[in-house]
Order: C-alpha cells, then sequence, then structure tokens
C-alpha cells in the first residue's frame, strides 16, 4: 500500500508543479478499498495534492450511487468524502441509469473532461485495477462479451454468476493509459498472478492478462502472500 501511495504522491506533485491535471481511474473490490483507507488514514491524506486530480470509474455495478454494492459510494465511503473533492472532479458512473445510456453519456464525460479529440481514445494518467480470481479486472470478465458504445470508450455487460448488469471502461481505453497498476493481495490471488506474469494455457482467457499498455507502464502493487507463487518461480 504505501509504495502505491507513495507513486501516486510522487505522479499527483510532478502533475502539480507541471501545472497539468491529473486524471485518475479508481477500482471497485476490497483490495481497491482497503489502499483508498489506507490513504485517508495515512500521512498521505494530507501529503497528496487532491485538488490536482479528477477521478473516474474503471467500472461501476448497475445501482444508485447509495447501494452498498456501489463502487462509487465505496470510494467516497473509504476516501474521497474525506478529502473536501469539488463535485465536478469526481466523475460518477451512474449507476442508476440504464447501463447503455450511461454507457454513452459517462464516454462523452470522459471525453469532455480530457479534451479527447473525436475519433481517438482518451488517455488517462493512471488507471489502479483490482483483479479477479477469475482472472476478470474492471468489470471486463473471462468469456462475457462487453457490449461497447459507439466511441469504444465504455461498455455494458453481465456479471456472469450474478446477472448484475456492469458499465466498464474498454480493454483500449485501459491500454491507452499512461500508467496502469494492478493491486492484488491475500493468498488466494497468488495463482492468477503467477499465471498472468508467466503466460500460460490458463491466462489466455484472463482479461486481465489482455491489459498490456500500448504506450504507457504496467505494474503490479503485490503483498507477500498475492506474489507468493511468482516468487517461487522466480527461485525455481
Ligand atoms: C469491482 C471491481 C473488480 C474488482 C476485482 C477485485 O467492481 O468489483 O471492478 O474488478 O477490482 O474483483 O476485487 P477484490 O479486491 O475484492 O478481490
Amino acid at each position: 500500500m504505501e509504495a502505491a501511495a507513495l507513486e501516486l504522491k510522487n505522479a499527483v506533485i510532478e502533475a502539480k508543479e507541471s501545472r497539468r491535471l491529473f486524471h485518475l481511474v479508481l477500482a471497485g473490490g476490497s483490495t481497491p478499498k482497503a489502499f483508498y483507507q489506507y490513504l485517508a488514514q495515512s500521512g498521505f491524506k494530507q501529503s497528496i495534492p487532491w485538488s490536482q486530480i479528477h477521478f473516474y470509474f474503471g467500472d461501476e455495478r448497475s445501482v444508485p450511487p447509495d447501494h452498498p454494492e456501489s463502487n462509487y459510494k465505496m470510494a467516497y465511503d473509504s476516501l474521497l468524502g474525506s478529502l473536501a473533492i469539488a463535485e465536478k472532479k469526481i466523475h460518477r458512473m451512474r449507476g442508476e441509469n440504464d447501463p447503455a445510456q450511461e454507457a454513452s453519456r459517462y464516454a462523452e464525460e470522459i471525453r469532455a473532461s480530457l479534451d479527447t479529440p473525436t475519433g481517438k481514445l482518451p488517455r488517462f494518467d493512471w488507471i489502479f485495477l483490482g483483479l479477479g480470481t477469475d482472472g476478470h479486472t474492471a468489470s471486463i470478465f473471462p468469456g462475457v462479451t462487453l457490449i461497447e458504445e459507439a466511441s469504444g470508450i465504455c461498455a455494458t455487460c453481465r456479471h456472469p454468476e450474478t446477472g448484475q448488469q456492469r458499465i466498464t471502461l474498454t480493454m483500449d481505453v485501459l491500454n491507452r493509459a499512461r500508467r496502469v497498476s494492478f493491486i492484488a493481495t491475500g493468498k488466494g490471488k497468488a495463482s492468477v498472478v503467477a499465471d498472468i506474469l508467466n503466460p500460460s494455457p490458463n491466462s489466455q482467457n484472463y482479461p486481465a492478462a489482455e491489459v498490456q499498455p500500448n504506450e504507457g507502464t504496467l505494474e503490479w502493487f503485490l503483498d507477500a502472500e498475492a506474489a507468493s507463487e511468482q516468487i517461487k518461480n522466480d527461485l525455481s
């Protein structure tokens, strides 16, 4: 957590010194939640220039913003709510809207906020991603077809087990970012992490394995447990 927080602090300070806004995409899930709570409860809450950041979401469940399963609610309760961020700098995927309509609306909100030329994909400064044990990331699930809106920035799908409607950024947008960071912790993620870091028949169907930024950096913030199988691989 501390390593990721320090990297984030340095990147946002650099943007501030260069008089640039910093467009940051947040992930849902319990591991990203723990990271947001760490940021809110550590010295980073004071040392990161939060007002430089515009916040976006990599995906959202089709639920209202006050619903327990809302990624926005999770991020707000864990971090954003304690930072006094101007509302216009929190770009919420509106889970209460019709998913297909919201995918189009959100794509336009992103284009406007990042000043993305027509026909181009937006380039975020940093995208945080969680990792599912099935190799999913954001709401891009193995074997689940995404229904993309016209610009190819957002898409909708249904969760393969619950059937819950989801809105997500597309893989192309993930791979357009300047920096993409996976956050994964716990023994339960060790196998999927090792499969992805060492391409294997297992990982071929993992959407997370397709995250390979075209002109950006990809990094993994792992605790010892999530890294344990990869460490064994490296030592063998
Ligand atoms: C979501 C996330 C999802 C999450 C992973 C990891 O909306 O749930 O976008 O991709 O990041 O499932 O979640 P955990 O950290 O809780 O395992």
